[in-house]
């Protein structure tokens, strides 16, 4: 589905089946030190209780700053990587509880596109060879004549002449290996494909054909998107419902029209704040909030709200002590479907409640020395996005 009508697909992909259901997903990675024995010292956080669904037919984005776990998530989502805690439900199935044959032909439904296509492409290896390595292992290149045949129907779909595939990698532009990825993601006939950041290291204008030829593909295979990426733009234009990530778990969900007009969490509140508006005017009248502070390190994260070290509307109570659940809103005019995981949102958005400084807290350095400066974020929004 596009995103040039999302409010009205948004209500048409409720109507359509759950293909994955991620339950309380976490994802902890354990922190090791020691020299004779592997001690675990602590864990890093990168994804810390998330639930979402993704509709059949929908594309689901998914935003954040570096390091707040949307690939960890997205791989969680594959079973690449197994979740510490939760489950993930592809069309009512546990993934982890299958073996043998049957993760096979699950993990077959499932497929990736990656940022950087020419790391993700053995140059070794010929176009024609890239792409009926997947069509082997599930069977699909049996007939030589059927396999030719869909090789080039393939190559047709993403725009790739048929000439390209006697071909290597190291031959193409960026934006013509990253549709050799798609290609070999969609070779495999699957029901949803996790695009991480797969356009983010394209140029601009290759960005919007790529973008282009997703959303065309997704109609003609009848295909279901995560996509993750820190471009909000490229979020915006491919997506029906977007999920805001902060620090391993979702702060805000909502239709992707809804999510930049109303954003309500008081991150995407910063988040939208700092995309730039095209009409002169408008852009410097807006208001921009400017975060204080470093983003806290997902080996230590704040207690209570995960925002609330950073955030401008900071209460005394609840907000340094109770994690705020992601739920539904009592604001007149704000659907069900637009979820916020803030204890103070409504007040917030009456105005009820006001903006004030916030003075940059430092997370315990001894935490940080375990985790090491991988695991530090941007110093800013601005700075990540
Ligand atoms: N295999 C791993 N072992 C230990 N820590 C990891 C591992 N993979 C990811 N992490 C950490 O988990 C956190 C989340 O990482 P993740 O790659 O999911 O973030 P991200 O949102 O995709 O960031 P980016 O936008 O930079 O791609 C980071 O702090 C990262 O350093
Ligand atoms: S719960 Fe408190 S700290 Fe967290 S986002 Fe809401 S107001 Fe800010
Ligand atoms: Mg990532």
């Amino acid at each position: 589905m596009t995103a040039t009508a999302e409010n009205t697909q948004a209500t048409s992909s409720d109507e359509h089946p759950v293909l994955v259901d991620v339950k309380g997903v976490k994802v902890h990675f354990p922190i090791k030190k020691g020299v004779i024995f592997d001690k675990t010292v602590g864990h890093v956080y990168a994804v810390d209780g998330v639930d979402l669904q993704i509709r059949q037919g929908e594309t689901y984005g998914l935003v954040g700053e570096s390091g707040c776990g949307k690939s960890t998530l997205g791989r969680a989502i594959l079973n690449l990587e197994p979740p510490t805690e939760g489950s993930v439900e592809f069309e009512g199935v546990d993934i982890a509880s299958l073996k043998g044959e049957e993760l096979r032909r699950k993990r077959k439904d499932i497929q990736m596109v990656f940022q950087d296509p020419m790391g993700s492409l053995d140059p070794r290896q010929s176009v024609e060879s890239l792409l009926l390595e997947g069509m082997k292992a599930h069977g699909l290149a049996k007939d030589q004549k059927q396999a030719s045949a869909r090789l080039r129907e393939l190559l047709k779909a993403v725009g790739l002449p048929a000439a390209a595939l006697k071909k290597y990698p190291h031959e193409f532009s960026g934006g013509q290996r990253q549709r050799i990825g798609i290609a070999r993601a969609l070779s495999v006939d699957p029901k949803l494909i996790v695009a991480d950041e797969p356009v983010s290291a394209l140029d601009v204008s290759v960005q919007a054909q790529v973008i282009n030829l997703l959303e065309q593909l997704q109609d003609e295979f009848d295909l279901t998107y995560l996509v993750v990426a820190h471009d909000l733009a490229v979020v915006r234009h491919i997506s029906d419902r977007i999920g805001v990530m902060y620090l391993g778990a979702l702060v805000e969900e909502a239709a992707a029209d809804d999510i930049y007009t109303k954003p309500l969490h008081p991150y995407t509140r910063a988040l939208m704040s700092a995309v730039p508006v095209p009409d002169p005017v408008i852009e410097d009248r807006r208001e921009r909030i400017l975060l204080q502070g470093d983003l806290p390190s997902p080996a230590n994260p704040p207690k209570g709200c995960r925002f609330h070290t950073r955030c401008p509307w900071r209460q005394e109570t609840k907000c340094d002590t109770e994690r705020p659940q992601l739920r539904t809103l009592d604001i007149a005019g704000v659907p069900a479907s637009h979820r916020v995981a803030c204890h103070w949102a409504e007040q917030i958005e009456s105005g009820e409640l006001e903006m004030h400084t916030v003075t940059a807290q430092i997370t315990s350095q001894s935490d940080l020395s375990e985790g090491g400066d991988d695991f530090l974020g941007p110093a800013s929004v601005q700075e990540a996005l």
